[in-house]
Formats: C-alpha cells, sequence, structure tokens
C-alpha cells in the first residue's frame, strides 16, 4: 500500500455510514453496521498484501493457487473503540493474532498513558493492521503506534472509520511510513475533541454507555 490516505468511498460503505451517524440508530443497529463496514473496510486494508502459491488437488485437476505469503497478520485494538471495528476485521480473517493496546489522557499533561500493552509475538514479521474508529486528534493513535513500533512492528497500517484533517496531518507527521484506510474525512474537530459533523463518541454508541 503506498498512499498515505485511502479514503474507501464504495457505496455500500457510504450509505452505512450515514445510518451509524444518525442519533436515534439503536445500539444494536449502530454495532452490526459496524460490524458489517468494518469487513468492507478490512477488505482495503488488506490489499496488496504478498502473496505465494499452495500445491493443492482440485476435485478435478492439480493446481498452483494463490494463498497469502508470510506470518499470520496482527491485528491491533486501540482499546476500547477498537473493540467494535476488530470483530468484524477478525470474521473476515479469522486466523489473525490478536493484541490490545491501551492509553488513557492524562489531566495535567494531555499526554496519552499507557494502561495495557499485550501484541502477539515477532510483530516485525508481520503486517500489523492498528484499528480504532476515531481519528480525531491523533494523539492516541500516534502513541499507539509509535509503542507497536518500540515493540518492533515495521510494517503498520491504520484503519478507522472516521478521520479529521487534524488526525490525518498528526499521523502523517509522526508516522508517514503508515498508510490510513478511514470510510470518511470529516470536516474538523469541534473545541471538545469530536469529530465534526462525526457520530458522536463511538465506544458510548457501540457499547450503549453514556
Ligand atoms: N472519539 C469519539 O468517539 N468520537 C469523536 O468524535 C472523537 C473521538
Amino acid at each position: 500500500m503506498t498512499e498515505h490516505l485511502n479514503v474507501v468511498d464504495h457505496p455500500l460503505v457510504q450509505h452505512k455510514l450515514s445510518l451509524m451517524r444518525e442519533k436515534d440508530t439503536p445500539t444494536a443497529v449502530f454495532r452490526q453496521l459496524l460490524r458489517e463496514i468494518s469487513q468492507l473496510l478490512a477488505y482495503e486494508v488488506t490489499r496488496g498484501l504478498p502473496m505465494t502459491t499452495k500445491r493443492i488437488d482440485t476435485p478435478i485437476c492439480e493446481m498452483d493457487a494463490p494463498v497469502l505469503d508470510g506470518k499470520k497478520l496482527a491485528l491491533i485494538s486501540i482499546l476500547r473503540a477498537g473493540n467494535g471495528l476488530l470483530d468484524g476485521v477478525l470474521e473476515l480473517i479469522p486466523s489473525a493474532r490478536v493484541g490490545f493496546v491501551g492509553l488513557y489522557r492524562d489531566e495535567e499533561t494531555l499526554e496519552p498513558v499507557e494502561y495495557y500493552f499485550k501484541v502477539p509475538e515477532e510483530l516485525e514479521d508481520r503486517l500489523v493492521i492498528a484499528v480504532d474508529p476515531m481519528l480525531a486528534t491523533g494523539n492516541s493513535s500516534a502513541a499507539a503506534v509509535q509503542r507497536l513500533k518500540e515493540a518492533g512492528a515495521k510494517n503498520i497500517r491504520f484503519l478507522c472509520l472516521l478521520a479529521s484533517p487534524e488526525g490525518i496531518e498528526n499521523m502523517k507527521k509522526e508516522h508517514p511510513d503508515v498508510p490510513i484506510v478511514t470510510a470518511s474525512v470529516d470536516e474538523r474537530l469541534n473545541e471538545h475533541g469530536y469529530i465534526v459533523p462525526g457520530l458522536g463518541d463511538a465506544g458510548d454508541r457501540m457499547f450503549g454507555t453514556k
């Protein structure tokens, strides 16, 4: 993947995203839509993976069939909203290894602080796909990606549902080597750090919290 930003403007993605944005969409429907969109986005984020061939027998004859090459992918959920994207992607790539990064923002320093980090081994040999639905300021996403690099990851892609222009810029500045796949780049961030027009708090909407 060579482009730094890939906005997936497929009609199904855009239609489902509009339904998710509506404030009266119930939690169960929101979750189902997120699952469906994440599979469509997974299709894009895995584009161009290295392939090899494997000798197989079909009922008719032998053939060299294309299969994915190399170590299994690592999917990394940036907690907690990342888990909503993770589920759908995992359904499409069930053999992927899974890791979690938990960060919170220190109220005084405003810096991201790590509270959980568990990732698959041999990260350096895997394609690592970090998932977080909302790329808002980009501070925690950039910090999570930095942490993955420190753990050895060399080939990282970032998958989100919505991004702000500020978040994209921030990630591009900090991690120009990490391509971003998203369903939309919205207008801006508001003074509370929410994406506008956005869809509100993704974690609250998918888990039914407030
Ligand atoms: N996180 C969210 O869940 N929503 C936003 O709009 C920004 C960050």
